[in-house]
């Protein structure tokens, strides 16, 4: 047997985001912050382990998540029974609830990290993915249905997304989805030869379920079951128009597809989900709906709620099949130095360069050494920076630097000695004044053109 160490290798289903992608999730997120933001949502984070009973209760124990998805676990050091967290909404509901959060008037709110679901892997579908999500609690017109709906599309919009469309639709109160429940039984039931062994399953626990199904064989038959649109009540339709009229006069484009019915039971009225046909079949990159029996469950006073999350991972696929890649970030100085004496120089000065707010990358010893000053002009090259800060013997003699400039064309003949002490002022002259960006110095490293 050879003495070679096995590799090891990242979970099935969870990836590693490398600093190639970083810009790209750096630039969603940044700009999905400040949308959120500029509607006055308020960030909450919360714990990525939570007890598994919360999320049965929230999510519903037939449902695919709860049923065969969770990561749970028992807590060997006292026996407690946890699940890490397979979504966001859960988890916020349990904080608004614990925290009183709702009860000094309605709170708009946001959140991010990753979620774990034990599904099969395959493109856009993931056993840990991110999330990106908004709730909204203590709201009950379909205004904040509009409002949410409307975010998204801001920020589709900003990021230069255009191939994605909005499928909306409600799912009524718990007692219209009775009626509407029984009736598609009955009909299921006089159609049982079609049902396949999943639909025959989930036929008593979860009829609505089977509308979702992607069996060829069982299309014309959903597509003729009883619609649950046809079942709702005066409020629940009021309801709905409400926020398809907000929606027309926003200009805001939808489908309302009867068969929406969402994975997860806590839904109530509205629900809805961006979908695109660019990513494959995991062409759903936003989802959400209303909640309002939800906080009571958790033992809140009755106070309705509504939300999405939309899968970043989906999204950044789509940002890059849209869009040019982003360029790696930059950094502003790369320190070239040789001999211990400028070493020491070296780092004082980045220090001093950084407290100006810029960049600094000093260059470092690796196995191979310190490098000679031609590598380390090639990495400095390579850094993508805008100027190479060079410190050799001949500068700690003269109290010097010597600048060059690695972006222009003529980089070659730009470069200048000036004394150490003036070093960060020219540095944030050159820089700051536009000398060498096109787009000024905003810090902004990441450039995407969608
Ligand atoms: P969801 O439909 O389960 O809803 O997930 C929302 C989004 O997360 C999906 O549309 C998809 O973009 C992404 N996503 C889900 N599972 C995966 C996966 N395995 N791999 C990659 N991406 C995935 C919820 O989670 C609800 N909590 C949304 C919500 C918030 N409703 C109300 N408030």
């Amino acid at each position: 047997m050879s003495d070679k160490k096995e590799k090891i290798v990242a979970i099935k289903g969870m990836n590693d985001i490398l600093p190639a992608d970083a810009p790209l999730w750096e630039l969603f997120e940044n700009t999905a912050e400040s949308v959120l933001k500029s509607y006055g949502y308020q960030k909450i984070v919360t714990p990525i382990v939570e007890e598994t009973g919360l999320f049965a209760r929230a999510i519903g124990a037939v449902t695919d998540i709860v049923e065969k998805e969770m990561y749970s676990f028992t807590d060997s050091m006292n026996g407690d029974q946890l699940t890490l967290r397979p979504e966001g909404t859960a988890g916020v509901v349990r904080a608004v609830v614990e925290h009183n959060m709702a009860y000094d008037g309605p709170k708009r709110l946001w959140y991010k990290g990753p979620m774990f679901r034990h599904e099969r892997p395959q493109r856009g579908r993931y056993r840990q993915f991110f999330q990106f999500g908004a709730e909204a609690i203590g709201f009950s017109g379909p205004d904040i249905d509009a409002e949410l709906i409307m975010l998204c599309r801001r920020l589709w919009d900003d990021l230069g997304l255009d191939e994605i469309r909005l499928e909306l639709n409600s799912i009524g109160n718990a007692e219209e989805r009775q009626r509407h429940r029984a009736d598609l039984i009955a009909y299921f039931e006089a159609n049982i030869d079609v049902l396949d062994a999943e639909a025959k399953r989930r036929l008593h626990a979860n009829p609505l379920r089977i509308l979702d199904t992607k069996n060829p064989a069982m299309q014309d038959l959903v597509n003729a079951a009883p619609k649950l649109l046809d079942y709702l009540g005066e409020e629940s339709l009021a309801h709905f128009n409400g926020l398809k009229q907000i929606l027309d006069a926003n200009n805001v484009q939808y489908t309302v597809n009867p068969r929406l019915v969402r994975g997860l039971d806590y839904y109530n009225r509205t629900v809805f989900e961006w979908v695109t046909d660019a990513l494959g079949a995991q062409g759903t990159v936003c989802a959400g709906g209303r909640y309002d029996p939800l906080i009571e469950t958790f033992g809140g006073k009755p106070t309705p709620g509504i939300g999405f999350a939309m899968g970043i991972e989906r999204l950044i696929e789509l940002m890059k099949a849209q869009g040019e890649p982003a360029e790696p970030s930059q950094c502003d100085v790369y320190m070239v130095h040789q001999g211990d004496e400028a070493r020491m120089k070296a780092f004082i000065l980045a220090e001093r360069i950084r407290d100006a707010g810029l960049d600094v990358v000093l260059h470092c010893a690796t196995p191979a050494g310190a490098g000679s000053f031609k590598s380390q002009m090639k990495k400095a090259d390579g850094s993508g920076a805008a100027f190479a800060v060079i410190l050799g013997e001949d500068e700690v003699a003269n109290g010097t630097v010597a600048i060059k400039a690695l972006r222009e064309a003529d980089a070659a003949a730009q470069q200048n000695t000036v004394a150490f002490d003036e070093a960060v002022d020219y540095l944030v002259d050159q820089i700051v004044s536009g000398h060498d960006h096109d787009h000024g110095h905003d810090h902004e490293h990441v450039h995407y053109h969608p």
